[in-house]
């Protein structure tokens, strides 16, 4: 597959104070980096999945992308040219080509403004004379699945699965050759985040599209991802095809988002690794491992060192120690029992978990 869209260390970072606050809060540093130094790439006709909790910049760099916010390092390159630095004029051509559906399908559409010319606007924005708006609107709702009735519905006329479609319809408008899609299925039934799912699949098929799906929920992207990275604090702690990711996850975080995944099997299901402890703050990162505060398997090493981000497996990426070097591994989770005492992380987690055939004690 030829790379549409590269990434390489990406850094977004937002002040958080001006300059006279900072120095009255006594802020060495009044910045916080939302997205610290992340590399991907998406390849014509791929989905890549984008997941983590809240706060990990999941959002933020899908803006960064389509130059709604403004790097400060690194590159993104979109066919081959760079877009790190180009005026907001610049990125009008490269909005046609990078669509984004946000968050929050109803709030993300004017509440004035009849759907025919929500789905219609970015003809107007881009100055698009060639097309009739009103017919693209008709043809764009079509291939979303609803009526052209709805072309005269108002925003708050629609359920959340209708408002997602007229939101998916209006990304389409000037087909694009990548959709990101922030939290797609957030906040809808899950019967309805199939329907949305499979329309998005329809889509890809159809159309050859790229997606990059941003979700906090890894079982969304599950059926829908050819290769997903799994962020926090800012920073990629794992990545991989998803069948990897799913079958052999080498990082302990993975392994928490992982525990909420329902896995009908018996034979394949894990152990319960609750995420538990607050995530923390990126005014204030944890030194070593920046998951070491909330990780069942912390040792000694893990508080002082920061590990590298480092290939596991060929294609397979992870930041830890002590990543699992195989799926046993990660499927004997559980079995061995945590000793009570010596663990830095004991207090912050309720399944006493470790590896197989190890001891966690960070006192040696
Ligand atoms: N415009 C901004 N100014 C300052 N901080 C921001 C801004 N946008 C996002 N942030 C901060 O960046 C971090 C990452 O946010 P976000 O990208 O929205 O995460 P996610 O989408 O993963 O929930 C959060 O701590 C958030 O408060
Ligand atoms: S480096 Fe240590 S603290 Fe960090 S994820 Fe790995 S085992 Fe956990
Ligand atoms: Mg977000």
């Amino acid at each position: 597959m030829t790379e549409l869209l590269e990434v390489q260390d990406l850094r977004v970072r937002f002040r958080t104070a001006g300059l006279v606050q900072g120095l009255l809060k006594g802020l060495d540093d009044p910045f916080i980096d939302a997205v610290m130094k992340v590399s991907f790439s998406l390849a014509a006709g791929e989905t890549f999945g984008l997941v983590g909790e809240s706060g990990s910049g999941k959002t933020t760099l899908g803006r960064a992308i389509i130059g709604l916010v403004q790097a400060q390092e690194g590159n993104i390159r979109f066919e081959g040219k760079e877009l790190v630095g180009l005026k907001d004029s610049e990125y009008r051509d490269i909005r046609r080509n990078i669509a984004m559906m946000f968050q929050d399908p109803i709030a993300s559409l004017s509440p004035r403004k009849k759907v025919r010319s929500q789905i219609a606007e970015p003809f107007k924005i881009h100055n698009i004379k060639d097309k009739d708006p009103d017919k693209e609107a008709r043809r764009l709702l079509k291939l979303v699945g609803l009526h052209e009735g709805f072309l005269e519905a108002y925003p708050h006329q629609l359920s959340g699965g209708q408002a997602r479609r007229v939101g998916v319809a209006r990304a389409l408008s000037l087909d694009p050759k990548v959709i990101i899609a922030d939290e797609p299925t957030a906040g809808l039934d899950v019967s309805v985040q199939g329907e949305i799912l499979n329309l998005m699949n329809r889509l890809q098929r159809e159309l050859g599209l790229s997606y990059l799906i941003i979700t906090h929920n890894l079982p969304v992207v599950r059926h829908v991802s050819d290769r997903l990275a799994i962020m926090y604090l800012g920073r990629f702690v794992e990545q991989g095809t998803t069948t990897e990711i799913f079958e052999k996850p080498a990082h302990p975080y993975t392994l928490g988002l992982l525990a909420a995944v329902p896995e009908p099997d018996p034979d394949k299901r894990r152990d319960k690794l609750e995420l538990e402890g607050e995530i923390p703050s990126l005014m204030n990162r944890p030194k070593g491992c920046e998951f070491h505060t909330r990780c069942p398997f912390a040792q000694e090493k893990c508080l002082n060192e920061a590990p590298q981000y480092k290939e596991v497996a060929p294609g397979h990426f992870a930041s830890c120690h002590f990543p699992f070097p195989d799926p046993a591994d990660a499927k004997a989770v559980g079995r061995h029992a945590m000793p009570e005492t010596g663990n830095v992380a004991a207090d912050h987690v309720s399944g006493r978990i470790s590896r197989a055939g190890e001891t966690p004690n960070i006192n040696g």
